[in-house]
């Protein structure tokens, strides 16, 4: 995918081992083959996005298959439509979904995530894509270059995406529904409380097309009882007694039910 300075907007071009645009401004390609297209002042901290530790225990719970049917659910909703052409994944996290589903389209992929462990991590081990530390909110690729963007449990920037996307091209976005992982939230909460969810949103410049719901059970043991936790945003959330209770379960039955959303860039 042709890549943007997130200094000026200028077009990038590789050289060597970095990449540079007209201007003279430069991104190093990083050892393990990601590059660093976070500008200063998109970062609102010193290291934005998920921490080494959440990509660690994400990357071991997925690769144990937990969530494979979320993966088979991507990759036939894809087939189905035909879709062929360039896939980016905005929040890519540790890239183990869209790389599977790049594989599977026999696609090209450009992943991007703020945080540097993450795409860190996703270009150790997946090395035929091209990896980008980056915001969702400036997406440092040219207009019209995706077929597919997909943003999996991760923000929505719907503006930008119009943007990246080609006239017809798709954005699968997956959100988590009202009562995913209620057996976790049972353990960790006093309470259980329910706040309404818009889980079929609507975008200015997108049809929706479909919404696929995803609903399995998972039974997790020992580490990977806490790697779900560290997974999800209830990690910041729990309370002392909350994180007690977890600890103190060897094993525990859950049920993941998520949504699919196809939209269709207009
Ligand atoms: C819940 S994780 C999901 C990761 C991956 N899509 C998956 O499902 O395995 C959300 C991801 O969004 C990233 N993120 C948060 N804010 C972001 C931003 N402004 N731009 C890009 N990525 C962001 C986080 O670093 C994290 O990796
Ligand atoms: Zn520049």
């Amino acid at each position: 995918m042709d890549l943007l300075c997130p200094v000026c907007g200028a077009e990038l071009n590789r050289l060597d081992n970095r990449y540079v645009c007209p201007r003279g401004h430069s991104f190093d390609i990083a050892r393990q083959g990601y590059v660093n297209l976070l500008a200063v002042q998109q970062k609102h901290s010193r290291n934005p996005g998920d921490t080494r530790e959440q990509v660690l225990s994400r990357r071991e719970f997925l690769e144990a298959g937990f969530y494979a049917p979320i993966a088979q659910a991507l990759i036939g909703t894809a087939k189905g439509l035909g879709i062929s052409g360039p896939v980016l994944d905005v929040g890519c996290g540790e890239g183990y979904y869209s790389s599977r589903l790049a594989q599977a389209l026999g696609a090209p992929l450009t992943g991007l995530d703020i945080s540097k462990e993450a795409v860190r991590c996703a270009a150790g081990k997946y090395k035929g894509a091209q990896w980008l530390c980056a915001t969702a909110s400036h997406i440092p690729v040219a207009d019209g270059s995706a077929a597919l963007l997909t943003s999996l449990f991760a923000l929505t920037a719907p503006e930008e995406f119009h943007r990246v996307l080609q006239p017809g091209g798709y954005f699968f976005q997956v959100l988590a529904a009202q009562d995913h992982l209620l057996g976790l939230k049972a353990i960790i909460y006093d309470q259980l409380t329910f706040k309404e969810k818009d889980t079929q949103p609507e975008f200015p410049g997108f049809a929706r097309v479909q919404s696929v719901p995803i609903r399995f059970s998972f039974t997790v043991e020992g580490k990977q009882v806490q790697n779900l936790l560290s997974m999800t945003p209830h990690v910041f959330r729990i309370t002392k007694e909350g994180a007690a209770r977890l600890a103190n379960t060897p094993c525990l039955t859950d049920t993941a039910s998520c949504v699919l959303n196809v939209f269709r860039r207009i």
